[in-house]
């Protein structure tokens, strides 16, 4: 996949890895769009990012993700790469914390259904274009989860699960299927937690390198060594996150 020359959607573009990683495709000449919630934080990362574009929609909401569709139809149809990274990770004892049904829906829309739905929106532009590729971020939480987060776990493999599946179902089309795997990154969504972490500049340093590579599974840093662990040592790998 050609790493320069792209039109790139990237949810979750406004801060963390999304945001590394449209300051990484910026600087090698491709047009990149960041999505996010907050207006006042895209119009922000737009001022501090000359060229970068803007596109406001909460993915958990099915028609603001329909909008987003008709947006890129008018005004991005050479759209060629779909990186889908926005998500929620929510920390929670089932027996003890009073989790909502609201909570865990929110969760499962925006982390699985968000980014399974925009596949199914955009892949009609995207086959038009002569290369094109789909980029789902998922985690090495996917071999090995932990216990404070279940739903983000699980929607995690889901997205793992559905990324090998689209792959195969796109072989022999124009359009890639690729996975990045990210370790313990220093973003807001770990905030406080864990040690450790990594620079978000070095998963999308791993993306675009693996993008040239036609690397379809990227794992990211300790991923690399958990995932050889997992499948060497599934039963003891598998358990080696939970506490994390
Ligand atoms: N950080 C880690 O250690 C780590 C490790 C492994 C994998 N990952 C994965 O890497 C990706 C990025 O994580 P991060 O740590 O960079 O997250 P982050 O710093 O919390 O940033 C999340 C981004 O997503 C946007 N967002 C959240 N909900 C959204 C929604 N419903 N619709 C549109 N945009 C939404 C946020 O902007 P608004 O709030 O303005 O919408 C923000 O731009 C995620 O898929 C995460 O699961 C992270």
């Amino acid at each position: 996949m050609k790493a320069q020359h792209n039109k790139i959607l990237i949810t979750g573009g406004t801060a963390g890895i999304g945001l590394a990683m449209a300051q990484q495709f910026l600087a090698h000449n491709n047009t990149v769009i960041v999505v996010g919630r907050r207006q006042e934080r895209l119009n922000l990362v737009c001022e501090q990012n000359p060229g970068l574009l803007g596109k406001a929609c909460d993915v958990s909401i099915s028609s603001e993700r329909e909008e987003l569709k008709r947006w890129v139809q008018e005004h991005h149809p050479d759209l060629n790469l779909l990186i889908n990274n926005a998500a929620v990770q929510y920390n929670f004892a089932m027996l003890t914390d009073g989790v909502t049904g609201n909570d865990i829906s929110q969760e499962v829309q925006t982390n699985l259904v968000a980014p399974v739905e925009l596949c199914r929106l955009l892949l009609p532009i995207l086959q038009q274009q002569p290369e094109s590729a789909i980029v789902n971020v998922t985690t090495g939480l996917v071999f090995s989860p932990k216990k404070s987060a279940p739903v983000y776990c699980a929607t995690k493999s889901a997205l793992h699960t559905f990324s090998q599946a689209l792959r195969y179902q796109l072989e022999g089309t124009s359009v890639k299927v690729f996975e990045l795997l990210p370790p313990l990154v220093e973003t807001q969504m770990t905030e406080g937690r864990g040690t450790g972490k990594i620079a978000p500049e070095q998963c999308a340093e791993a993306l675009f390198r693996g993008l040239k590579r036609n690397q379809y599974e990227i794992p990211v840093g300790k991923v690399h060594l958990l995932r050889w662990l997992w499948r060497l040592f599934p039963v003891w790998a598998g358990r080696l996150l939970r506490n994390t």
